[in-house]
């Protein structure tokens, strides 16, 4: 066995084709020809390297194909992440996803070695609010419960009183047994979670850089043109919602995609979703109004490669910011564990 710290670049062995050819299958129409005598010795000496450090990788479904299905033990949405780090075994996990994530795992796995490939990896809706500003928030609303999306800093969690996720955000909210909520950062959900809901939500003005950019127009132009059926995220623009035959989350999505077996679909969400899930569901074509999310796409595999090699990047929360930290997420994971919108 390799001693892993003296592990270098990985190299092409020509073996490497046999190995993975029921990868190489399955990714065909996913990854380009070219790029696959590139990605495979990296995958394989991620595998050996997992192998040897006794690691778990865990990928959020908007991480590249490669990622997703060449490397990943655990593949999820931001919930069913949360949740694999919390229930998780393996004492060194690796976030595939952006920063908001790892720190969720850590904060949920404290005495657990949680390593970010790229810890820029960052996240609009995160950036758009601070500790500072919850905390106005509650002195201008004395009383009111925050209910924080997960996509927040470890700071901002500390402040509130239960995190949600967009699968579970309307009984998160509802849970709080209050008539007025305070739900941060994302407008574009906290509208759609206010559609839902007799709980009088006040908001905040974040949004998702990458799914704010859809439009109707474009929404109605897969419909008209591709005879597609249309599945957006809630994060999305209210009249892009407003067009869609299904609205959910991450999951939610691939459940649908299951019970409803379209021939066409427009995934209105970011555009490796639409590829990761293209895998399983064959039978269904996918529309693909491709917006891709910068932050996530920092992710790579060399960078994956590197941080298991090196044990970089650890993720750490100060012990003070965690402990408040877990208390909110905790309440989150007690509302109810994967049955959700
Ligand atoms: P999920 O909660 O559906 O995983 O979404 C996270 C995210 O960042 C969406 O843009
Ligand atoms: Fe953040 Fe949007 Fe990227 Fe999700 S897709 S990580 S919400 S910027």
């Amino acid at each position: 066995m390799h001693d892993p710290e003296s592990l270098s670049a990985p190299v092409w062995r020509d073996e490497l084709e046999h190995e993975y050819a029921a990868l190489g299958e399955r990714l065909e129409h996913l990854v380009p020809c070219l790029e696959w005598p590139l990605h495979l010795p990296l995958i394989d000496a991620i595998n050996t390297l997992k192998k040897q450090r006794g690691a778990v990788i865990m990928a959020h479904s908007y991480q590249s194909p490669e990622i997703f299905h060449g490397v990943a033990d655990i593949t999820g949405d931001s919930l069913g992440l949360a949740q694999a780090a919390a229930d998780c075994d393996a004492e060194l996990i690796v976030l595939c996803g952006v920063h908001f994530m790892a720190e969720t795992a850590k904060i949920l796995a404290p005495h657990k070695t949680v390593l970010i490939p790229d810890p820029e990896a960052g996240c609009s809706l995160a950036s758009s609010i601070t500790a500072a500003d919850v905390l106005a928030l509650r002195a201008r609303h004395p009383g009111v419960p925050v209910v924080s999306y997960a996509n927040t800093s470890a700071a901002v969690k500390a402040e509130s009183d239960a995190i949600c996720t967009s699968a579970n955000a309307v009984q998160v909210v509802e849970a709080m047994g209050s008539d007025t909520v305070i739900f941060l950062p994302d407008e574009y959900l906290g509208r759609h979670v206010a559609s839902q809901t007799k709980v009088e939500l006040v908001l905040w003005n974040g949004r998702c850089e990458v799914h704010e950019k859809f439009t109707a127009q474009q929404a109605r132009h897969a419909r008209e043109q591709f005879d597609a059926v249309l599945v957006a995220h809630p994060e999305c623009p209210p009249e892009v919602l407003a067009e869609a035959d299904f609205v959910g989350s991450t999951t939610a999505m691939g459940k649908w995609l299951e019970r409803e077996k379209p021939a066409r679909v427009a995934l209105i969400t970011e555009c490796s979703m639409a590829d990761n899930l293209r895998v399983q569901f064959p039978a269904t074509e996918f529309i693909k109004p491709c917006n891709l999310c910068p932050h996530m796409q920092r992710i790579t595999l060399p960078k994956i490669h590197e941080a298991l090699r090196d044990m970089k990047h650890a993720v750490e929360v100060p012990p003070q910011v965690a402990v408040r930290a877990r208390a909110a997420l905790e309440r989150m994971l007690a509302v109810g564990r994967r049955e959700t919108v």
